[in-house]
């Protein structure tokens, strides 16, 4: 884990209200896996950091995408190239682009090397997703680009899979529905989103990894602020264990459904 301090060089819009903003972090950038965050603090600025999964790398840059959902995040959309952001990072465990998957027909003991991975987002769960398609081709596999939103100026336009579905809720774009109604068949499915929508999505495939969205205290495994119950009994710390989970490991009924999160995705 390494804090640094990144001064802020570029920001773009990616859809109506939906940013992305680059940070020089090198060492970060080197050492980010998919699925891993950044806590973000600023002076003046909020007295707790803000987790923000990492969304891209660039050379030496990392990038992260947001909305403004409350002080804090208005507040960084509003800093100027130049500004300087303390970044403490990179935190948590992101996807596994490495566990077997089990081939339809196969013996009980077989298990395979997943060949192809759908990429599942809603709204601002796209954050991971870059890294993702960057690890799961290093790892060898097809990308399918699955991305919704509520309507098509909320998708976010920056894609990245050898094939890529658009879902809209209103049908303004691509497919009308959900982004978990699009997902073709394939090896592995890795989601982020609303947690209702992750929820919707490992009713459908348990196995898929899901990168679940918490209120978060320190984002260093410390504080207990970002407990996630399991199925099994007992929480775990999603800035530690998490924030990435096979779906029917979490228990989805005890997970807050309505964080600003979701509501912004
Ligand atoms: C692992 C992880 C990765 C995340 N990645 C991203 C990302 O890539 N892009 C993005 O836009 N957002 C992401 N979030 C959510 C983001 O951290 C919160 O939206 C942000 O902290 C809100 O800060 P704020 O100061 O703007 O809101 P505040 O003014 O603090 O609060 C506004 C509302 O947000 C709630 N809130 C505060 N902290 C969180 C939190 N950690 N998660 C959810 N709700 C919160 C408050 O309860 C309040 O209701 C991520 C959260 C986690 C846990
Ligand atoms: S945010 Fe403090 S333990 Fe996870």
């Amino acid at each position: 884990m390494l804090l640094v301090d990144a001064p802020l060089v570029a920001r773009r819009e990616v859809a109506r209200g939906m940013f992305v903003l680059s940070l020089e972090a090198p060492q970060v950038a080197e050492a980010v896996r998919a699925g891993q965050f950044v806590n973000l603090g600023w002076s003046p600025g909020p007295l707790l950091r803000r987790p923000f999964s990492v969304y891209r790398t660039d050379g030496g840059r990392i990038e992260v995408i947001l909305k403004a959902v409350g002080v804090g995040t208005a507040h960084l959309l509003h800093m100027k190239p130049g500004e300087m952001i303390s970044c403490l990072g990179p935190l948590g465990h992101g996807f596994d682009f490495h566990s077997p998957h089990r081939g339809e027909g196969e013996g009980e003991g077989r298990a395979e090397r997943p060949r192809s991975v759908a990429l599942v987002s809603g709204g601002l769960g796209v954050a991971p997703m870059p890294l993702a398609a960057r690890d799961a081709r290093a790892a060898g596999m097809e990308v399918t680009w699955v991305h919704g939103a509520r309507s098509a100026d909320e998708l976010c336009s920056e894609a990245d899979g050898d094939d890529v579905i658009w879902a809209t809720d209103d049908g303004s774009k691509g497919f009308a529905g959900t982004a978990v109604d699009a997902v073709p068949d394939v090896d592995m499915v890795l989601a982020c989103g609303p947690n209702r929508m992750l929820a919707a999505m490992a009713m459908r495939r348990p196995d898929a990894q899901v990168a679940v969205e918490t209120y978060m205290g320190c984002g260093t495994g410390v504080c207990l602020g970002c407990a996630v119950p399991l199925v099994r009994g007992g929480y775990d710390r999603a800035c530690k264990e998490g924030p990435v989970y096979r779906g029917a490991d979490i228990e989805w009924s005890m997970l807050p459904s309505h964080l600003p999160y979701a509501i912004s995705a």
